[in-house]
């Protein structure tokens, strides 16, 4: 008999990377180049001038940290596929070694009784393609669709769960408008059109995965943002919602409605006139989804300059929203925050979940990321003392553990991350992992979060 405060039984437990970030062995194998590559070389780009190599050599030891997944009673792991690793030029001639070690890799997880789940970009972009225009042209989204297709008549037969894309608005804003993340372009209409882009692109993935044949739950990987108004005031709301629409609703709007909302579009119509949206893009990109993920960190709060607040860091980097009134700045609420700078508000997490439950009309909700990088170090005693990282994980699933019991259809959860691995722009200098790795030595310690972790997992109740 199962308590009431239990998660139900069939709840997935599982634990996601990416590929650049945990990967290394950048040159292995006939890898091509990504625009992280370039962009971590790129001086002053990547605090420190770190790079994706070491990172956690996972490409060498995946059945090492296969064997952690099994400690830590993970029912699915969510990985990503690099791109320049299967098509080094982005287009043409497939690298089989590339492919190879995905097969490899989705063979143990199998073995050890692992769920892959597979994301397809989580914006390691090859090169070639940058070099063409990269996601502010249609090309990219063309050939992403071939790259989708080649990977799942590869690995279809065995993984069973797809994500598209990661986070377009990362890829979107952060790489095209405020250049903080690769490619580094500083170019709000080339933002627009990526944004498009990695949509159809989107859209054009969900397709090729279903042609193969094979049984699959398509899907993908959103980072809504949970955007509140600091305050009544009509400048705050006015913010708020322009900040809400360019953030979030740019991107559900067209995935759950089959368009673009009206009000953002006369926002950002002195940046944009969306003439790249063709016709039949958005039939393509409205085509249903199996399930949503959901990355969650942190709230953001949106007001008034004009209130005389002091402005706050927000994910991933922040700047102004396009088309932002140049009043319209975030904010700090005072409440704790993480290594990142991002507030703990675990409460945004169920917000979230409700607002999306309702917008994407019923589908399965994960949560296929969310946690937080403190400061951590090996302890004398051998071990990873991290209380901040348990409170804020007991804290969020608690929050998801509501969810569930409300009714909303949230069906399973992923820390971010399983390993400590290359925080973008940040390098290794912010620590996500529920494992610690020594990047000297490549040795791996289940911090106590990942030991409390192991334990909710295994028996879905919270440990005493
Ligand atoms: C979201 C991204 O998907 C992931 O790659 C990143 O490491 C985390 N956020 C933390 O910033």
């Amino acid at each position: 008999m199962s308590k009431p405060d239990d998660f139900p039984e069939d709840f997935l437990w599982g634990a996601a990377t990416a590929s650049f970030q945990i990967e290394g062995a950048t040159t292995a194998d006939g890898r091509g180049r990504s625009i992280w590559d370039t962009f971590a070389e790129t001086p002053g780009k990547v605090l420190n001038g770190d790079t994706g190599d070491p990172a956690d050599d996972h490409y060498h030891r995946y059945a090492e940290d296969i064997g952690l997944m099994r400690a830590l009673n993970l029912g699915a792991y969510r990985f990503s596929i690099a791109w320049p690793r299967i098509l080094p030029e982005g287009e043409g001639k497939v690298n089989q070694a590339g492919l190879d070690f995905y097969d490899r890799l989705v063979d143990a997880l199998l073995e050890a009784g692992i769920r892959p789940w597979a994301t397809l970009y989580h914006w390691d972009l090859p090169q070639p393609l940058e070099d063409r225009g990269g996601w502010p042209e249609r090309d990219t989204a063309l050939r992403f669709a071939d790259y989708a297709t080649v990977v799942a008549e590869a690995l279809g037969d065995r993984v069973g769960d797809w994500m598209t894309i990661n986070e377009p608005w990362c890829s979107a804003f952060l790489g095209y408008d405020n250049g903080h993340h690769a490619p580094g372009r500083r170019d709000t209409a080339a933002a627009l059109a990526a944004t498009h882009h990695l949509l159809l692109g989107h859209g054009l993935a969900v397709e090729a995965i279903r042609s193969t044949g094979h049984p699959a739950r398509v899907g993908l990987a959103h980072n809504q943002a949970v955007i509140r108004a600091n305050g009544a005031h009509a400048a705050d709301v006015r913010a708020a919602r322009r900040a809400d629409g360019v953030r979030n609703r740019i991107f559900t709007d067209p995935l759950f409605k089959g368009s673009y909302p009206a009000d953002v579009l006369k926002d950002i119509a002195h940046i944009s006139d969306f003439s790249f949206v063709r016709e039949g893009d958005l039939a393509t990109i409205s085509a249903p989804i199996d399930f949503l993920g959901v990355n969650y960190y942190t709230p953001e709060f949106v007001a008034g300059s004009d209130r005389g607040l002091d402005p706050a860091g927000v994910d991933g980097g922040g700047g102004a929203w396009p088309g932002a009134e140049p009043e319209e700045v975030h904010v700090s609420q005072g409440l704790p925050v993480t290594q990142m700078g991002w507030e703990i508000d675990p409460r945004g997490l169920y917000d979230v979940l409700q607002r999306l439950a309702g917008e994407s009309g019923g589908i399965d909700l994960y949560v296929t990321e969310n946690g937080c990088a403190f400061e951590d170090r090996v302890s004398e005693d051998g071990a990873v003392h991290d209380p901040e990282r348990t409170d804020y994980y007991e804290a969020h699933l608690r929050a998801a553990r509501e969810a569930v019991h409300a009714g909303i259809p949230l069906r399973g959860y992923f820390a971010w991350s399983l390993l400590d691995n290359f925080e973008w722009a940040w390098g290794y200098s912010r620590r996500f992992g529920i494992v610690y790795v020594d990047y000297e030595t490549q040795e791996r310690v289940v911090k106590d979060t990942g030991h409390w972790y192991a334990e909710l997992a295994g028996t879905g109740r919270f440990p005493e």
